[in-house]
């Protein structure tokens, strides 16, 4: 695969995006990488976003459990080195155990679960340069004992940087899905994610507007943060557009709780969401 592929969006992008694009060749050098599947595993899906505080990690948590709930075997690895929220998300306070060559999972919910926020203590700030990061994610994908799963979903950081790079490059990735709220400045940022999914060849499964609106007492829509720009953005550039999930005080408070509402809850009318959007990942692979 060439990595400096033209894309059918690069008329589109070439004013805004000059900078950017010309920074992602250089860091790629024109290298090409052999791709490795993460070892027992059948498919690997990043969740995305270009900016942190969208709610990706509660989406990834969110669609890890709905895929489960479905009659997947699933992996949810945070691959977020530098602000791991899984221990939180899934209150989860062991270290993994090692037999000196891998590392095995720590399964909760009927979820494997990596992330480095198992190894590290929470108050730790991570001050890692690049290679380390590298590092990092090359233990996770192949130092991990995945266990004969359906699916990982990968928690990235936020952006288009290292990690993103390194999964893009090394990893066999099946499908990105990228998480946005409706605001004019997250959209911005979306549409460099989508670039970058586009020219490093992995195909984006879709676009999800998180936190699209508020319904109030009176049952009325209230678009907090703007209204349909994620869907637009998806036209724009001819992606799917997956659906909405609108704020729910719930979601913050499982979140919060270590069980997230689609675990403690599969009724809620959230959780119905997260299945729906399950069922239509499904469809992509199965
Ligand atoms: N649909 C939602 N409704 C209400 N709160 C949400 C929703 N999605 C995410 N949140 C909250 O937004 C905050 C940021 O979410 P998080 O998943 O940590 O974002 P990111 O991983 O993108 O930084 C968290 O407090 C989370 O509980
Ligand atoms: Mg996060």
């Amino acid at each position: 695969m060439s990595l400096t592929r033209k894309t059918s969006y690069d008329q589109n992008m070439k004013d805004e995006n000059t900078g950017h694009n010309e920074a992602l060749k250089k860091k790629m050098g024109g290298k090409t990488f052999e791709k490795k599947p993460i070892i027992g595993t059948k498919y690997t899906i990043a969740i995305s976003s270009a900016k942190g505080g969208v709610g990706k990690s509660t989406f990834a948590s969110n669609i890890s459990l709905a895929l489960k709930k479905i009659g997947f075997k699933v992996g949810l690895l945070d691959a977020d080195i530098y602000g791991p929220s899984l221990p939180k998300l899934f209150s989860i306070n062991e270290k993994p155990k090692s037999d000196g060559k891998t590392l095995t999972p720590i399964t909760k919910y009927e979820i494997q679960c990596m992330s480095i926020g198992f190894l590290t203590d929470e108050q730790t700030p991570m001050i890692w340069r690049g290679p380390m990061v590298t590092s990092a994610i090359k233990t996770f994908t192949q130092k991990v004992a995945w266990n004969n799963l359906d699916f990982i979903i990968v928690d990235m950081p936020p952006g288009t940087g290292d990690t993103q790079l390194t999964f893009s490059q090394e990893i066999k990735m099946d499908g990105a899905i990228i998480v946005s709220t409706p605001q004019e400045l997250a959209l911005q940022d979306v549409k460099r994610g989508i670039k970058m999914f586009d020219k490093l060849g992995v195909k984006i499964i879709g676009l999800i507007d998180n936190m699209s609106h508020f319904v109030g007492d009176d049952n009325k829509k209230y678009p907090i943060f703007g209204n349909g720009g994620v869907k637009r953005t998806a036209e724009e550039f001819s992606k799917n557009f997956l659906g909405e999930i609108p704020i729910n005080p719930e979601v913050g408070k499982q979140g919060d709780l270590g069980m997230p509402i689609v675990e403690k809850n599969p009724d809620h009318e959230i959780s119905k969401i997260y299945l729906s959007l399950a069922e239509k990942i499904k469809s992509n692979f199965i």
